[in-house]
């Protein structure tokens, strides 16, 4: 029988604190009957988000296509049909069949356009590769860029840790570098430059920049000057980027605007970086996060090297189709002239408004607590909350971490999940958790209060030690 040590050190060596120990404990406690108030993950379905109609409309008919043959014209919206012919006259085998490796041609055509109509910039549907979500084209990404065992990803700290396992996964090293929490967790330049020529005096290779933008966990939007301050620094120190936009319709407030790392390259004209960005059909106000549905777009490569991408892909045939069309649907949403336009408009509307709402609450209330502050989220789904404890309580135990340690104990006391600082990196000397947003309003606020009683007494010193 295989046992532990019969499996690759990579796998063991690879962490994803976001469905780690706090979470399995979670589960535990709620099947011993403990109400848990999951906050640890970005999975909006799950917090009884309605799916977009007309998405589910023209899916549901390309699953059953006998359904057009039947009078459906009171069930579905007449464009959903309309669309359902449509995409069954592309691909007349239908969803349960393989797609070409990169993905159906008219779904990359349409990405294609969405992202000129975006950006006011050109695009290539043949540099565009449909994936299984976000996180298949990122690790497509890092497979094909580490080398040598001294390569290395700059990743962001604190960071999505997808990155982090993948490049373990891979074979490569993670070279950390800060972001700006005094800043709005902006990239700064000294701490990119200190991060890498760090890693270049312990002989690390940085082949590419990680940029998540809007930011997880940190719920940050980058300025167009930070944008082209990146582009810069991967130019000058020949980096490729690996640009994560998967929240890129979740921004918040007016002070903030999304720039796609596509635009501000195009607008320096600068081409000999290249560029890969990652979208996905798991954020935005779909939260088709069970679809499996997103893909990668690269700028600046040659003809040669695109093609090894490619072959990636074929190695596991295509991504899957029902998600491919589900991209496709996101790239191109009801136009007024549309019949289910204005259900449309309602539904996103009523998400990203609850969303913008919710993230102002949630900053609001927690910078109200002693001992807690937050840069209030502009983007994304989520809060990085910092925690201070008192100093005594900091020699508390070496093995395990400290944010760890209280994020399980605000487990066991209160039912609240949500993922300790260090499962995502932070500066030494800090403590962190990171909590969505996307739980009920009402929810939210009892997870402050509940988070208020549980900090005042879990930091009371006479208690405790
Ligand atoms: C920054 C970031 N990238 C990628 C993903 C994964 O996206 P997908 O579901 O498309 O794989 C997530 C999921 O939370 C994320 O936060």
């Amino acid at each position: 029988m295989l046992n532990y040590n019969g499996l690759s050190q990579r796998l063991l060596a690879a962490d994803y604190a976001v469905r780690g120990r706090i979470v399995t404990r979670a589960q535990e406690l709620e099947k011993q009957g403990r109400k848990i108030t999951y906050c640890n993950i970005g999975n909006p379905h799950n917090f009884k988000q309605k799916p977009m109609t007309y998405v589910r409309e023209v899916l549901s008919l390309l699953e059953y296509p006998d359904l057009l043959n039947k009078n459906i014209d009171n069930l579905f919206h007449s464009d959903s049909i309309k669309r359902a012919k449509y995409v069954l006259e592309q691909i007349p085998e239908g969803v349960g069949a393989y797609s070409a490796s990169a993905g159906v041609g008219f779904v990359r055509e349409a990405i294609a356009k969405f992202i000129t109509r975006r950006d006011n910039v050109p695009a290539n549907p043949e540099r565009i590769i449909l994936t299984d979500g976000a996180s298949k084209a990122a690790q497509t990404v890092i497979h094909a860029i580490i080398k040598n065992p001294n390569d290395g990803i700059m990743l962001p700290i604190p960071q999505y840790p997808m990155y982090s396992a993948s490049l373990t996964l891979a074979g490569g090293l993670s070279i950390g570098y800060y972001l700006d929490e005094e800043n709005h967790w902006q990239l700064n330049e000294d701490i990119l430059l200190d991060s890498y020529n760090t890693a270049k005096l312990n002989k690390l290779n940085p082949v590419a920049i990680t940029v998540i933008n809007p930011g997880n966990p940190t719920g940050a939007v980058l300025s167009y000057e930070n944008i082209k301050m990146i582009i810069n620094f991967a130019r000058k120190y020949n980096m490729a980027i690996l640009a994560d936009e998967v929240y890129q319709e979740n921004i918040y407030t007016k002070n903030a605007a999304f720039h796609s790392f596509a635009k501000v390259m195009h607008d320096m004209k600068v081409d000999d970086v290249t560029l890969f960005s990652f979208h996905s059909m798991s954020k935005g106000y779909f939260g088709e996060c069970g679809h499996r549905s997103g893909y990668l777009e690269i700028r600046n490569l040659p003809d040669d090297v695109f093609a090894q991408f490619v072959k990636f892909q074929s190695i596991n045939l295509c991504a899957n189709v029902v998600g491919q069309v589900a991209t496709y649907l996101m790239v191109t949403p009801p136009t007024p002239e549309d019949d289910s336009y204005t259900q449309y408009i309602n539904e996103k509307n009523c998400i990203l408004d609850d969303l913008r709402e919710k993230s102002i609450i949630l900053g609001n209330e927690l910078n109200k607590i002693d001992g807690i502050s937050v840069n209030i989220p502009e983007g994304a789904m989520y809060a990085f909350v910092k925690i201070q404890l008192p100093e005594i309580m900091k020699y508390q135990s070496v093995d395990v971490a400290l944010d760890e340690i209280y994020c399980m104990e605000l487990l066991e006391k209160t039912g609240i999940c949500v993922v300790p600082g260090s499962g995502f990196g932070q500066m030494p000397n800090t403590l962190h958790f990171r909590t969505t947003f996307l739980p009920p309003k009402e929810q939210i606020l009892e997870f402050v209060h509940a988070l208020k009683l549980f900090h005042q007494e879990y930091t009371c010193q006479e208690k405790r030690i």
